[in-house]
């Protein structure tokens, strides 16, 4: 069992669910929300951070924490979307991609935007296991990632690339779009299934 440190930026519905299962698993976690002196401090004490914030704090959440990122793995959660919950970017890029630009010393990973807060604490729905996909291209920083995922319940896909994240962000939005306005509602999530 890994004993890194894990901060979380952002205590809201995922970082709150992702700390609780983190504690559950006996993981050394700290969750901070909209603090600029204690998400720099998380950050500077974590090994592996979370980025739980909405995707247009990203920015300003990279600027501040920019100075004590550098070797460290960074799992970006959100989705890609505007305040009008329309995909921000895609094709060419992703949000993760353009974090990463900001971050150059950090090792970005993409994990968990494809799957609901809700189920966040457990990687369950029911009896089943979720599966939570990574994308990045540090091989170390995706084991973090891996074993955040593994230990709160979820199953863990290597996705290839940190350019795959141009495709688990649009993911992350069917399965909003899925949930909230084609009215499957929350209790639904995304499962690999293998022959
Ligand atoms: N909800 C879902 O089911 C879901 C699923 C997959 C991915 N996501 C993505 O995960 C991210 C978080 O979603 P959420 O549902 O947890 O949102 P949320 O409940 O609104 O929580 C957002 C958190 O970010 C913090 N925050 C906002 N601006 C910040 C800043 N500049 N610096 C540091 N922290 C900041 C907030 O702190 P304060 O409370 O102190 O303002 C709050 O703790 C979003 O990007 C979303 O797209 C959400």
């Amino acid at each position: 069992m890994t004993t890194k440190k894990i901060g979380i930026i952002g205590d809201g519905n995922v970082g709150g669910a992702l700390a609780r299962g983190l504690q559950r698993a006996g993981r050394d976690v700290r969750a901070v929300g909209d603090d600029k002196a204690a998400v720099r401090e998380t950050a500077a004490q974590s090994e592996i951070l979370i980025l739980a914030v909405p995707f247009g704090a990203l920015e300003a959440v990279a600027a501040n924490i920019a100075a004590v990122s550098a070797g460290k793995t960074i799992i970006d959660v959100t989705n890609a979307l505007t305040t009008e919950m329309k995909l921000a970017l895609g094709y060419s890029t992703s949000g993760a991609e353009e974090l990463q630009k900001k971050l150059p010393n950090a090792r970005v990973v993409k994990a968990f935007n494809t799957q609901f807060a809700q189920h966040m604490d457990s990687g369950r729905l029911g009896d089943q296991r979720l599966t939570v996909f990574v994308a990045g291209d540090d091989a170390a920083a995706k084991g973090d990632a891996v074993d955040v995922a593994t230990a709160i319940g979820f199953e863990a896909v290597d996705a290839g690339p940190l350019a795959n994240a141009r495709l688990l962000e649009p993911l992350g939005y069917l399965n909003i779009q899925l949930g909230y306005v084609l009215g499957l509602g929350t209790q639904i999530g995304m499962r690999l299934v293998r022959g």
